[in-house]
């Protein structure tokens, strides 16, 4: 069984992905409803609430984490990684969205030629994973000649979650945080955060046809099927009839409102916890 975890809904785009490339696996997934957003907190806090979230996981059985929440991922993933992990949970696997995220582009550049190379990268999340700078120390890390520009995008994910994707308004917003990177000449554009994925067809419309815009997504999706061959000792069964389980720390109708429209299909089996 592989858990996911994200502060509420979001982190539905990339179990999407997961349904679509990889059904075969049961999967639980948990959103923090309760304590949504992430974006705009501290990282103490954001880091106590993910080892609840792992905590309860594990507990639940399963055997991997992926921590779809790209705020999550930047600001408390390595500590769990290093400190938490070892200690409590010795052998099990904590994964994040953003070093799949980093070897996209570096791994697309690799196949580019001189003359088409991608030089400037763009980036845009929350304040938090903006701040955290995460994106860009493991972009340098694997290619240090790379120029990265970043953009927080603090009211898209509100605007999203009203389902004002569509609207006028959100458009030119989100024009607005696009701008400084088009002036900049940015040539492919992160979308560091679990709600982008529902402008893509107005972020690529606005980034213009040159702009290399994966959907993270399917980047995360493609990685962990990956991970997974290289790692047969987790011993992840896949079965003929998987089961899809969701809990939320609030309301079960709020997320099955909302969360169907970030999955694209109905969630059945749901329950309310806290952690
Ligand atoms: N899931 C968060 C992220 O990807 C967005 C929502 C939040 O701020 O909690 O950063």
């Amino acid at each position: 069984m592989i858990g996911v975890f994200d502060s509420g809904v979001g982190g539905l785009t990339v179990l999407k992905s997961f349904l679509d490339f990889l059904p075969q696996y049961d999967y639980v997934y948990l959103g923090d409803n309760a304590r949504v957003p992430y974006g705009n907190k501290s990282q103490e806090t954001i880091y106590n609430y993910t080892k609840q979230a792992v905590d309860f996981l594990f507990a639940r059985g399963c055997k991997l984490i992926i921590i779809a929440c790209n705020s999550a991922s930047a600001k408390a993933l390595r500590r769990i990684q290093q400190d938490y992990l070892p200690l409590k949970y010795p052998g099990q696997k904590v994964l994040g969205v953003i070093r799949p995220l980093v070897e996209e582009i570096v791994s697309e550049n690799n196949l580019r030629s001189k003359k088409d190379r991608i030089n400037k990268v763009g980036i845009i999340g929350t304040k938090a994973t903006i701040n955290s700078e995460v994106y860009c120390k493991e972009l340098i890390k694997l290619d240090p000649t790379l120029e990265i520009i970043q953009q927080a995008a603090p009211l898209l994910v509100p605007l999203i979650e009203e389902d004002w994707s569509k609207k006028p308004e959100t458009k030119m917003i989100l024009k607005k945080y696009l701008r400084p990177l088009k002036v900049r000449g940015v040539q492919t554009l992160i979308l560091g955060c679990t709600h982008y994925p529902f402008l893509l067809k107005y972020i690529r419309r606005l980034m213009g046809k040159k702009c290399l815009i994966f959907d993270p997504g399917v980047s995360v999706a493609r990685s962990l099927m990956a991970y997974l061959s290289r790692h047969p000792e987790l011993a992840i069964e896949k079965t003929a009839k998987p089961n899809y389980f969701f809990y939320t720390t609030d309301s079960t109708e709020h997320f099955k409102e909302l969360g169907e429209k970030f999955l694209g299909q109905k969630i059945e089996k749901i329950e309310k916890i806290e952690l």
